[in-house]
């Protein structure tokens, strides 16, 4: 089985932090939320990815993922450039599929417990398509399930008004080629202006073709504003974090609590309390006199100097300085830096970038 990961879009709702590169780069729990994708899928046994690039800075993907020798997978590049929708970027990789099934994941959604049962059951099966699902609070933000009363699927709609169902659809797709390529080759926009993957799979159903379900049970997250950001690395955290690991150094006088992990390079200095569950990137330099508490990850290269900070998302070059109050429920993009001014006269200075939130 392929694979075909979703790298494009704009991240709109991640304003600031998708100004300067996609959001499935946001580093969560100590990786980008892509990575998390990609080792799903090459934990499932898929292992040839092709990662569909959009035109935001695809070339920081490039780079960081390269020919993906160094997870163990074989990744391939297809621009797609502008988001025209889901269904225009699984069309982009019909060469790469071939006849092959493959599987179409979401580069910003988050399955804590994997996708390998789904990959199994798919490949184990003969339906020409498989959709996962899950049952949420507001269905209305995502593709939503109708069912027949014998509770097979009967009808999927993209953000409806008045959702048939708190059943909604989970970013990750199974295909048997060439069916899922013929509908597509026949769709029009919808109303916002995309080829949706939802009208696609609703074409296969209108065709008679066979569209298999799985309910996933466990913890699925669609990273795509600020407040998923800070769930989703709460529960990677919780999830994938099973105990502490301290691979650094750690000055006397430095309490560490719980399920900690300290990247390689890192140092915490006297004075400091960290506690888990907690990351803390490579090379970065905590305290002295610092608290990190729970629920927080740290990027690489940071400088977090006698500060409080919990339940926030810090990314990487970022310097936290002598800040007064505690920081909690906080995303704060890279290379940003947050001191306390000693320049007279006393006040408070921003330089904020476009669409900040800053909360005093
Ligand atoms: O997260 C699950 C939901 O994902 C489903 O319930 C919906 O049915 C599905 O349409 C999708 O909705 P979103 O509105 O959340 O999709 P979004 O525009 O955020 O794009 C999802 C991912 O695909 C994201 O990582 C960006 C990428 N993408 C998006 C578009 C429109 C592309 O790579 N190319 C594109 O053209």
């Amino acid at each position: 089985m392929k694979g075909v990961l979703l790298h494009g879009g704009f991240g709109t709702r991640l304003r600031p932090l998708t100004h300067t590169g996609p959001k499935q780069m946001i580093r969560v729990a100590g990786k980008p939320v892509s990575q998390w994708a990609l080792e799903d899928l090459r934990d499932s046994g898929v292992r040839e990815i092709a990662i569909i690039l959009g035109e935001l800075a695809p070339e920081r993907v490039v780079e960081f993922y390269g020919d993906g020798r160094w997870l163990a997978m074989k990744l391939t590049y297809i621009y797609q450039g502008y988001p025209y929708g889901l269904a225009h970027a699984v069309y982009l990789a019909r060469d790469f599929v071939g006849d092959d099934p493959f599987v179409v994941y979401l580069g910003d959604n988050i399955l804590v417990e994997g996708i390998s049962g789904y990959v199994k059951r798919f490949l184990d099966g003969d339906a020409d398509a498989m959709i996962l699902l899950t049952e949420v609070p507001e269905p209305q933000r995502f593709g939503v399930a109708e069912f027949d009363e014998e509770g097979r699927l009967k009808r999927l709609v993209e953000k409806p008004k008045v959702p048939p169902s708190n059943y909604a659809l989970v970013g990750v797709y199974f295909f048997r080629p060439p069916h899922i390529f013929k509908v597509i080759e026949g769709l029009k926009p919808s109303w916002r202006g995309e080829l949706e993957i939802t009208d696609a799979i609703q074409g296969l159903i209108d065709r008679g073709l066979k569209v298999d379900y799985a309910i996933v049970e466990g913890w699925w997250k669609d990273t795509g504003t600020p407040e998923d950001i800070l769930e989703a690395n709460r529960l990677l955290l919780d999830y994938k974090y099973r105990e502490a690991v301290v691979k650094s150094e750690v000055e006397d006088d430095v309490s560490i609590e719980g399920r900690v992990y300290i990247d390689d390079g890192a140092v915490i200095k006297a004075g400091s309390v960290v506690r888990g569950p907690t990351y803390i990137g490579k090379n970065t330099v905590v305290g002295p006199n610092t608290y990190i508490g729970p629920y927080t990850s740290v990027g690489n290269n940071c400088r977090i100097v006698n500060v409080e900070i919990e339940n926030s998302v810090v990314m990487d070059n970022v310097v936290l300085k002598d800040v007064g109050e505690r920081i909690i429920d906080s995303l704060i993009g890279s290379g940003a830096k947050i001191t306390h001014g000693e320049d007279k006269p006393r006040g408070v200075r921003f330089i904020v970038g476009e669409q900040t939130v800053v909360k005093l």
